[in-house]
């Protein structure tokens, strides 16, 4: 290609740069004129077939020519860069003004179960307990033997239990059947004083509408040396007045049995249903809500305490009931379907979070 027809292809090239109207029409250019098999590359190609001494004068000339390609293409695309970013800002502008969406924050619900399971762990706090916890998968020992319930007990059959298949040692590993165990634990791991409760889950094999397969129990647990039934029924009173949130419960211990506790009694607190409304602390019907009762010393020596020496009172509380009576949700089962317009309706705001000295609930 001759010196001249060089310079034309060039303009030639210069002009289909000024008239891209896009980034994506420019690239086009760009790969037709430098692309690997574009024209500059042909140019370049041909130089073999020159005689030498016209090499030089050529080769700098197409080097040329595509030095100004390249700079003309560079200088466009920053040209149309520009361009398309103030097109945008023109259309895209953000009113800072405008009130902030909301967001999930918002459209989020704490469960009622999560929510009360944290109050009554405030209230527990508050008086001196501190938090323990177990697995949901336990072993037969701290479940049921070492809470003096031995095999072939007559209590066992009260516990529907969901068992695990037969491990290679002959346990058999269950879904406990209450917090109880946690008890155990925490007096094998650490040495009284022990003020400890235990919130979680508890499996049984049975569902109607008052009973869920799976549901929530806190277990409570003091040891010391001079603990007696009183501090075990002020505790409760003082958990109930502050949960409920009233001055005044009205609460019934009825005589019970418990393996692992003697004495041991259930609760029972007093409340009024006016129309839909439960009032607690009014009115004479009653709702069971708790068993508790003094530690057995067959439970203090399976866990290698003097009960000569020790003492203590426990107590386990059904979560989802208390929840239920406190913020009046009629259905258990509920609690566990997933639907999220229920959830809409009792859940409680994300960062309603309950502290006592703001009032529990507010
Ligand atoms: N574990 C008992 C139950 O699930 C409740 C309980 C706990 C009773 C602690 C006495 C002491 O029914």
């Amino acid at each position: 290609m001759s010196a001249p027809e060089l310079d034309n292809l060039g303009s030639e090239l210069l002009d289909a740069i000024a008239r891209a109207s896009t980034l994506a029409k420019l690239e086009e250019v760009r790969v037709a004129a430098l692309g690997k098999k574009g024209l500059v590359s042909a140019l370049m190609q041909q130089l073999g077939t020159l005689p030498p001494e016209a090499r030089k004068d050529y080769g700098q000339a197409v080097n040329a020519l595509k030095t100004s390609i390249g700079d003309a293409l560079e200088a466009k695309r920053a040209e149309l860069a520009r361009a398309a970013t103030a097109e945008k800002l023109a259309h895209e502008r953000a009113d800072v003004t405008l009130p902030v969406r909301e967001g999930p924050l918002a459209d989020g619900r704490i469960h009622p179960v999560s929510q009360v399971t944290c109050e009554i762990t405030e209230i527990f706090a508050d008086m001196g307990f501190s938090i323990a916890e177990g697995p949901d998968i336990e072993t037969d020992f701290n479940n049921f033997t070492a809470l003096n319930i031995p095999p072939e007990h007559p209590a066992r059959q009260d516990h529907d239990t969901f068992y695990f298949a037969e491990a290679p040692d002959g346990s058999r590993p269950l879904l406990r059947t209450h917090t109880s165990p946690v008890q155990i634990r925490t007096m094998l791991a650490q040495k009284p004083p022990l003020r400890i409760i235990a919130p979680g889950r508890v499996y049984r094999c049975d569902s109607d509408q008052t009973h869920t397969p799976m549901f929530h129990q806190v277990e409570g647990l003091v040891i010391d040396e001079e603990t007696h039934l009183g501090h075990l029924k002020w505790v409760l009173e003082e958990f109930c007045k502050a949960f409920f949130e009233v001055k005044q419960v009205k609460m019934r211990f009825r005589a019970s049995y418990f393996p692992f506790t003697e004495p041991s009694m259930e609760v029972d607190i007093g409340y009024a249903k006016i129309g839909d409304e439960i009032r607690i602390g009014e009115g004479d019907q009653w709702l069971e809500i708790l068993g508790c009762g003094m530690v057995h010393p067959n439970v203090l020596k399976n866990v290698g305490l003097d009960p000569e020496r020790y003492q203590g009172f426990a107590f386990g509380l059904g979560i989802d009931r208390i929840a239920m009576l406190k913020y009046g949700m009629p259905d258990l089962r509920a609690f566990f379907a997933g639907d999220l317009r229920w959830l809409k309706h009792y859940g409680f705001p994300p960062l309603a979070i309950p502290i006592l000295a703001a009032g529990l609930s507010s």
